[in-house]
Parts: C-alpha cells; sequence; structure tokens
C-alpha cells in the first residue's frame, strides 16, 4: 500500500478522536508486513496521564490481534491541512522501537506534501532490552 493510501486511512481514523481536553485530533493507520491495517485515534481522559495516543492504540490493537510485524505508521493531525508533519512523541518512539528499528513513519498530508523517514531515524540512543 502506498503512502498517500495509508495517510487517507489515517486521516478517516482521525474523525474518531476523542479529544475535549486538547482539541487537537490525530489518527494513525498500522500496515503490517503481511498488508493488514490497524487504525487508532488519541483517546484523552480528565486524568491527562492516561491520555492514549493514536499510534498506540493503532499498535496496541495490532499487537493484541497477533500482528506485530509492522510496516510503517501514518500519522495525520490537526495540522495537517496546514501541511505541517506530525511526528509521534517519545513514549510512542520507544514503543515502536520495541517492534523494529526499520517500522517507516509516514506523516503530512494525503493532498499535499507526505514525509517518510524511519523509526531509527527519529529515535537514536533508543534504550533497548540489550542494556538489561
Ligand atoms: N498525540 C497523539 O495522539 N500522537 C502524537 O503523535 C502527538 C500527540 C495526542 C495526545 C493528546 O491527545 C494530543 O495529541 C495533544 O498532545
Amino acid at each position: 500500500m502506498d503512502n498517500k493510501t495509508l495517510l487517507e486511512i489515517a486521516e478517516k481514523a482521525r474523525e474518531y478522536s476523542y479529544s475535549p481536553y486538547s482539541n487537537f485530533k490525530v489518527g494513525a493507520a498500522l500496515l503490517t508486513k503481511e498488508g493488514k491495517v490497524f487504525t487508532g485515534c488519541n483517546i484523552e481522559c480528565a486524568s491527562f496521564g492516561a491520555t492514549n495516543c493514536a499510534e498506540r492504540t493503532a499498535i496496541f490493537k495490532a499487537i493484541s490481534e497477533g500482528y506485530k510485524d509492522i510496516e510503517k505508521i501514518a500519522i495525520a493531525s490537526s495540522n495537517s491541512e496546514n501541511d505541517e508533519p506530525t511526528y509521534p512523541c517519545g513514549i510512542c518512539r520507544q514503543v515502536i522501537v520495541e517492534f523494529g528499528l526499520d517500522i517507516k513513519i509516514v506523516t503530512g498530508y494525503s493532498k499535499g506534501k507526505i514525509y517518510e523517514c524511519s523509526i531509527s531515524d527519529l529515535m537514536p540512543n533508543y534504550f533497548s532490552k540489550d542494556e538489561m
């Protein structure tokens, strides 16, 4: 699946964002190496620390259904239509590297500029199980 299509799916998933506190809507679409797509949105909570980002929602859905070979994750946010890419937060980066340093991150706007990088570009010197 190409980046534009995956980003369109992330933009659709963004519609389900539950973000009454920040009003910042985020959607994610995760593509597995088998070609299966899992979507997610950010889910906020009155106890702010319990908030879950769109990326982790999609990852946890995939893992909990038996899919852990992740090829790429597309992210769309309230800023996408302004051609401002949104990259994963630090907690999500740590969760993403757990499942592969070659995972691609796609962001931007499906009808505008699309950016792609590898999670290893965003997370140098990450903490890994090898350090435990
Ligand atoms: N958020 C995400 O869902 N993904 C990101 O990559 C950045 C931040 C959410 C968390 C919170 O609901 C809102 O955006 C503002 O931080």
